[in-house]
């Protein structure tokens, strides 16, 4: 598989604190495994042998200890410290020597859903280059990025807007390909000091390079108490692919 992965679970967890005081979001529990399983195990059954993962400097310790090498996933992880919360753009930078120019499935640490990638990623393969973005139609997009959609193309991305244009939520399902390096090198921080992945989804809308497809199934966040709860009852309900 050219795809290679990438598991970003950095961040402070302060929506989840005092859970996350002495360790990292995405090593709570989900039902019987750490959260940070889910994406993983996503990636691995895509048929993705290569998995990144990026964390912070003060759980890394932790994060490895649990992961290890990759063999017991069937896969070879390396890993890269985030210094600074500075946004998922910046956690995502860090992977431009790992990719070494093949195409990536990105998945924030937090997501957590039902459907295999496995068909997304080869449909995201007969794309000659650009990127596709996975949605997902929510009770409650004000809480994520959304996208409007408008002659089957997705035309703008809002991050967390006040009044949302649709209710499709952009999930942290994400495939790019090598030129997403490029348009990070061009971003300017946020109003809240991050460089953003609404952004570099902008830009490639911008250029007319970006693809989308609906997320089958189930798919939650687990990053406040209430979607955390909510993933645990999924997860219980309908265990993943
Ligand atoms: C991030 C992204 C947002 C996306 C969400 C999916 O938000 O910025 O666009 O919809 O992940 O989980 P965060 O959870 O970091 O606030």
């Amino acid at each position: 598989m050219n795809l290679r992965g990438v598991v970003l679970a950095g961040g402070t967890g302060s929506r989840l604190m005092p859970l996350t005081k002495v360790t990292n979001k995405h090593l709570l529990p989900v039902g019987e495994k750490p959260m940070i399983y889910y994406p993983i195990e996503k990636l691995t059954s895509a048929g993705i042998e290569e998995v990144l993962i990026v964390t912070g400097v003060e759980h890394m310790g932790d994060v490895v200890g649990l992961l290890g090498s990759g063999k017991d996933f069937g896969c070879r992880f390396t890993y890269k410290v985030q210094d600074q919360a500075g946004g998922i753009a910046q956690a995502l930078a860090l992977a431009e020597n790992f990719t070494a120019g093949h195409p990536m499935a990105v998945i924030l640490g937090d997501n957590i859903f039902q459907a295999g990638l496995k068909d997304y990623a080869e449909k995201f393969a007969t794309q000659e280059k650009g990127a596709m973005i996975l949605l997902k139609q929510v009770p409650d997009p004000h809480r994520f990025g959304v996208a409007e959609l408008a002659d089957g193309k997705v035309v703008g991305i809002v991050e967390k807007p006040n009044k949302p244009k649709s209710n499709y939520a952009v999930t942290g399902i994400y495939f790019y390909d090598s030129q997403v390096f490029d348009i990070i090198r061009t971003l300017k921080p946020s109003a809240r000091g991050e460089l953003e992945i609404t952004h570099v989804n902008q830009k490639y809308i911008d250029k007319r390079q970006m693809a989308y497809d609906i997320i089958e199934g189930w798919w939650t966040d687990a990053g406040t108490f209430e979607s955390l709860g909510r993933a645990n009852e999924l997860v219980a309900k309908t265990p993943p692919e």
